[in-house]
């Protein structure tokens, strides 16, 4: 039986940390759509036309281990304000959440566009600053070089050209539990997750 759970919120809340976690405890498939956007960006760094890579992407593009990249980031958020580039991507990520067993999908516009009918809808946020600070202990663990003044203008160059474009804008649902991740650990964060996951399957 297909079972969607749509994650969305801006970047690095933790969508992805409590995707991966809500999918591994009732066994659902992952998708982090943002990889989508960011394996289309990766490619227009190398001069391929945004539309071309979004609509001739393999699995092997969504596995680089070159995508966590700021500047591939910000590549990612200007192809991603393209409506034909999102056109592009909409039919993998559909079928990928009805798939049977269950699926979770993380993003931006998954409550809102791809599945507006999805069983659970959870957005989640956190301040900018703990955002950055998340991010910028993530890269540095990466040994890339970066302050915390440079992650925080990176997000929240990110998060202004998302929530202004016109097609599919990062914006909460409606019917989304909102989800404030500023003060929790991620174990509280993944426990809020799987709570509203088991209420919804109950009913
Ligand atoms: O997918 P998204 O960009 O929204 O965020 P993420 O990659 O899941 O999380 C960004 C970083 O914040 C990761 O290093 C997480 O381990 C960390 N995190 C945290 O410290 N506390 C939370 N409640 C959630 C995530
Ligand atoms: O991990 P983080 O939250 O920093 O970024 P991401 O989820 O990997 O997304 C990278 C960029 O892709 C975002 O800044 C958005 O511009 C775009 N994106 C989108 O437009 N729609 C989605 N469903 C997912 C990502």
């Amino acid at each position: 039986m297909a079972f969607t759970v749509a994650i969305d919120g801006p970047a690095a809340a933790g969508k992805g940390t409590i995707s991966r976690a809500v999918a591994d405890k009732f066994g659902f498939a992952h998708l982090d759509t943002g990889l989508l956007y960011r394996a289309t960006g990766r490619r227009t760094l190398d001069g391929t036309d945004a539309l071309d890579a979004a609509r001739s992407l393999t699995p092997h593009d969504l596995d680089a281990d070159d995508l966590r990249t700021p500047d591939v980031a910000q590549a990612a958020s200007r192809v991603a304000a393209i409506p034909e580039v999102r056109a592009a991507l909409v039919d993998f990520q559909r079928a990928f959440a009805r798939r049977s067993g269950g699926a979770v999908l993380d993003g931006r516009d998954i409550g809102t566009v791809i599945c507006p009918d999805a069983e659970v809808k959870l957005f989640v946020t956190a301040s900018d600053e703990v955002r950055a600070q998340r991010r910028l202990d993530e890269l540095l663990g990466k040994g890339h070089e970066t302050d915390f003044e440079t992650v925080l203008s990176d997000l929240q160059t990110r998060d202004a050209r998302d929530s202004a474009r016109a097609t599919a804008p990062l914006k909460s649902a409606e019917d989304a539990v909102m989800l404030d991740t500023t003060h929790m650990s991620i174990e509280e964060a993944v426990a809020a997750a799987c709570a509203e996951v088991a209420r919804k399957q109950a009913s």
